[in-house]
């Protein structure tokens, strides 16, 4: 395969964009070129600042954001676990900072093994056959892992497969992609202790289903210990199972998806494997798929044949194209440098002293909140406000407080079926005294919720912004500049 610059340069050497010597490169004069009505009669209107304030006002700003390098980030699903920066200066070296993905393949070869190995420890890490590094965020994974089935299906004659079952406690991405690749969503029931309701998933199952999206753990921190039943019944009725990888932190190294019966999985790098999660990206959500999928994997699919490494568009069934070209590469990077530093051993002490974190919290916390599912978890757990709500507290503002305590709030009112929730994820990386002292102000606070409870629904008191209308802001944004 030649890639595009490489046959610019063949065909029209020294003719194209920027190629061209200065001389030779149109001048193009606006004044002479736009009609009139088109130009502006007045200057833009820029705020003009000197640069020390323009300085003073980013410093300032990036002082009050919160981040896990300045303090505890227990946001649950989010796996905000501290990174080692060593692996931001390996997506930093030059060679890997300057590369393009217009580079011919046979100048790259070294990117492309470093691409292929990551696949390799991934379908490694998971159980799975092939794996796709394009798609840039979780939800893209979800979104390119419904299109495989969909594709897969469809060659199979299997048209009338038009549902897609998600348990009611499934992160809204996963309904969303679903609907995105045109599916029908079905909710599945919770049992009485936070899994898959195995009754209500049976009822469910005809030849009209496609597929089970699952995530284990669950997002209520618990391991779905029947996924082997659940697998059965999936793939005995034809359908496929498929899983939300964003929970991986839990059981990496102790069980791979690929032996529980899952037929693709998606990845979130930017939580598990050593990307900052947050602020939009960029992120990585790599699709792993069994062979039989292989086949409907996006293109260029990375191949290596006696060494060389090559990009294959040839694949008459792929879905096509999820990305411009190859994935994040800088984010790929950090993952596989994480997975080698590691190693098998490190990996799984990684998800064991994520779960011992979880259920030291748990216990310790049992005594002062609502624990609806108060048994063993994996890497994270639910809280619940409930019991504070005669005091007229709610989990929103348990959670404003904690900021007054130099801690980012957990994720709150999620997973929707439970009142009042709030998800805590402390992840591997925090010490014994930090989670001691998040013990101690959480109860802190849920006794002031009993004595001085306007100090919860007040704060939080020392930031620069206080309660703001989130509803309001999400419904009418404001998006552009004004100037005043
Ligand atoms: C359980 C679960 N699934 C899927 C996603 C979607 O991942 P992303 O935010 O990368 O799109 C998340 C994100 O937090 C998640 O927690």
């Amino acid at each position: 395969m030649t890639s595009t610059l490489l046959s610019f340069e063949k065909s029209t050497p020294g003719k194209r964009g920027w190629f061209l010597p200065k001389s030779e490169v149109p001048s193009f004069n606006p004044a002479q070129s736009l009609s009139p009505d088109l130009l502006r009669k007045s200057p833009l209107g820029f705020p003009e600042l000197a640069e020390i304030d323009i300085v003073r006002h980013y410093t300032n700003l990036s002082s009050l954001n919160h981040g896990v390098d300045n303090g505890f980030y227990p946001l649950g699903s989010c796996t905000m676990k501290y990174n080692p920066k060593i692996n931001e200066d390996l997506a930093s070296l030059p060679e890997v900072k300057v590369s393009h993905p217009l580079w011919p393949e046979e100048s790259c070869q070294g990117h492309l093994a470093l691409l292929f190995e990551l696949e390799q420890a991934l379908s490694e890490i998971t159980g799975m056959d092939y794996f796709t590094l394009q798609p840039a965020a979780g939800a893209h994974g979800e979104l390119t892992a419904m299109l495989i089935i969909q594709s897969y299906l469809k060659e199979r004659g299997e048209k009338q497969r038009t549902k897609v079952l998600v348990p009611v406690s499934a992160h809204g991405t996963n309904p969303a992609s679903a609907a995105m690749a045109g599916f029908e969503t079905i909710g599945v029931n919770c049992d009485t202790e936070g899994l898959v309701d195995l009754d209500h998933l049976k009822s469910l199952l005809n030849s009209e289903i496609a597929a089970l999206m699952l995530t284990n753990p669950n997002t209520l921190g618990l391991f779905e210990k029947n996924i082997k039943s659940i697998a059965d019944l999936v793939h005995q009725n034809g359908s496929l199972l498929y899983y939300d990888g964003a929970n991986l932190n839990a059981i990496l190294g102790l069980t791979r998806p690929g032996d529980m019966g899952f037929d693709l999985v998606h990845l979130n790098l930017h939580k598990t494997f050593s990307t900052p999660h947050g602020g939009g990206g960029p992120g990585a959500g790599p699709v792993g798929v069994k062979s039989f999928l292989s086949d409907f994997l996006p293109v260029p699919v990375l191949e290596s044949k006696s060494g060389i490494y090559s990009w294959n568009y040839d694949r008459p069934l792929t879905i096509g194209k999820m990305l411009g070209f190859y994935g994040n590469y800088s984010v790929l990077i950090k993952a596989l440098a994480y997975i080698y530093a590691l190693g098998t051993e490190g990996l799984a002490q990684a998800s064991q002293d994520a779960i011992l974190n979880a259920n030291y919290l748990r216990a310790e916390l049992s005594n002062f909140f609502h624990i609806p599912y108060n048994r063993n978890c994996m890497h994270e757990f639910i809280l619940s406000a409930v019991n504070l709500k005669a005091h007229g507290i709610r989990a929103l503002d348990v959670a404003k407080r904690l900021i007054d305590f130099g801690y980012h709030p957990p994720t709150i009112y999620f997973p929707l079926i439970v009142e009042e929730a709030m998800m805590i994820e402390p992840t591997e990386t925090e010490s014994k005294e930090t989670l001691d002292r998040f013990l101690k102000t959480l109860i802190q606070i849920s006794e002031e919720a009993k004595s001085d409870p306007e100090l919860l629904t007040s704060a939080p008191h020392r930031m620069s912004v206080s309660r703001v209308d989130e509803t309001l802001a999400a419904r009418t944004p404001r998006l552009t500049w004004t100037p005043s």
